[in-house]
């Protein structure tokens, strides 16, 4: 991606990207977790869900939108209907990217710290590493400023050659490990707590944790997609792309859970342990394995690799919008936007034992304690969320499903029947199913 408004090299070079940033902590660190605090295989089978019946048509949609227009989300919505308050839907993306970025970045410099720590052998105290307020201030910055660096100098040339190279490895990493998780003693009832479901255990914060997840994992709600969807050629099939970047995204979720949670009952942790899961757990498998250091540091790198390609992408929202619509230059945007973003996130860095106050706070409806806890669910769960639902009403009948539709046909054929099945999912099914789970939040 250039400051200009370039184009993807290749097909593939959007996939990529795209499958760059729905892969990231969202399917490692985020999806055991909340899969672990609600109950497992039946959260697991309502997500499934969620990513087939809601997230696939929002991406469709999200791409026509970003094809058709090819803009950023505010001046996407505006080219539709200019000066109309639709454009709140893309402002509210652009917020929604600083505060996601603000405490993933927190988390993202955990893997950098973890990292450092297997490759010298060392081994973290979770706790303790959390807990020290210099630590996560630090490695928070180190990360945005990767972020950063990677942003304002362009995204084509550096880190989509090896993003290439890296996700493939990570890939191979993930079955290594999963062998070795499934093959420890005791590891069968982490299977059967992750995919034999209970559906006696399904409530409200399952669905709605489920929905949220399968936003955020697919990287939609916020304009992400549509703006990737903007540098896609007319003849490219925006419609077998967005299905190859979900399948993989989920893909990769699914190994995660087949990772941690046999190891996890192994060792007789608690699947509910919250956003530290899985760094708690990961020493453990690392610990069985011979060469363990260098597993665990190799496999952390590739965690901060694909933790990066995400983080770009939730910079890259906010900045193309300052760089389109207010014509800051593109490094302005970059360090305005990246600065500001640090300051946010102090607090998030701070809530996980350095600060009293902010590790202490509580949204009790929610069951939310900690601000990066609290950040993450009205931010990374609740505001895609409502983004989505005002985006498939936006595209299902503002923009007009009939023309987004004859969008996404040019260069993927006619697929008749599944167009009109699209139609039907994006102007009903999205915006009903979406705006009943979200009005539950406040009954
Ligand atoms: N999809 C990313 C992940 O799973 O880690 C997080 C993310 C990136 C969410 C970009 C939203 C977004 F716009």
């Amino acid at each position: 991606m250039t400051t200009d408004r370039g184009q993807w090299s290749s097909k593939l070079g959007f996939i990529f990207a795209a499958a760059g940033s729905a892969i990231g902590l969202g399917n490692i660190w985020r999806f055991p977790y909340i899969a672990g605090e609600n109950g497992g295989a039946a959260f697991v089978f309502t997500y499934l869900v969620c990513v087939i019946a809601i997230g696939l048509p929002v991406m469709l949609a999200e791409l026509a939108l970003g094809r058709a227009t090819q803009r950023n989300p505010v001046g996407a919505i505006e080219a539709v209907r200019p000066g109309s308050v639709w454009k709140f839907v893309g402002i509210l993306g652009v917020l929604t990217g600083v505060a996601i970025l603000s405490y993933y970045a927190v988390i993202a410099g955990w893997t950098i710290g973890y990292m450092i720590s297997s490759a010298l052998g060392k081994p973290i105290d979770f706790g303790a590493f959390v807990s020290n307020p210099v630590a996560m201030i630090f490695y928070q910055a180190l990360f945005l400023l990767l972020t950063i660096a990677v942003v304002s100098g362009g995204v084509e040339g550096g880190i989509e050659r090896w993003a290439k190279i890296l996700m493939p490895m990570l890939l191979i990493l993930l079955v290594i490990l999963i062998i070795r998780s499934l093959t420890l003693d005791g590891a069968m009832r982490g299977l059967e707590f992750y995919l034999k479901p209970d559906f006696s255990k399904l409530n409200y914060n399952v669905i709605i944790s489920a929905l949220g997840q399968a936003f955020f994992s697919l990287s939609l709600g916020m304009g992400t997609m549509m703006t990737y969807g903007s540098y896609l050629k007319k003849e490219d099939n925006a419609v077998s792309s967005g299905f190859q970047v979900a399948i993989f995204d989920t893909l990769i979720a699914f190994m995660a859970g087949l990772l941690i949670f046999p190891a996890l009952f192994a060792v007789g942790k608690d699947p509910a342990a919250g956003p530290g899961l899985v760094f708690q757990i990961l020493p453990d498998i690392f610990k069985a394995l011979p060469l363990g250091n260098l597993f665990g540091a190799l496999f952390f790198l590739l965690l901060a690799v694909a933790a990066l390609t995400s983080t770009i992408s939730l910079l890259e929202v906010p900045v193309a919008y300052f760089v389109d619509e207010k014509r800051w230059t593109r490094k302005k945007a970059v360090w305005t936007v990246g600065i500001a973003t640090f300051v946010v996130g102090i607090p998030s860095a701070l809530s996980l034992g350095a600060s009293p106050f902010f590790s202490g706070i509580q949204i009790g409806f929610l069951n939310k304690t900690g601000f990066l806890d609290i950040m993450d669910f009205i931010w990374g769960n609740f505001s895609l969320a409502f983004g989505a639902l005002l985006l498939s009403i936006f595209v299902g009948w503002i923009w007009g499903a009939d023309r987004a539709l004859a969008e996404l046909r040019q260069g993927a054929g006619d697929f008749s029947w599944q167009g009109e099945g699209w139609k039907w999912l994006i102007k009903i099914v999205c915006p009903v199913v979406i705006f009943v789970i979200l009005l539950n939040l406040f009954i």
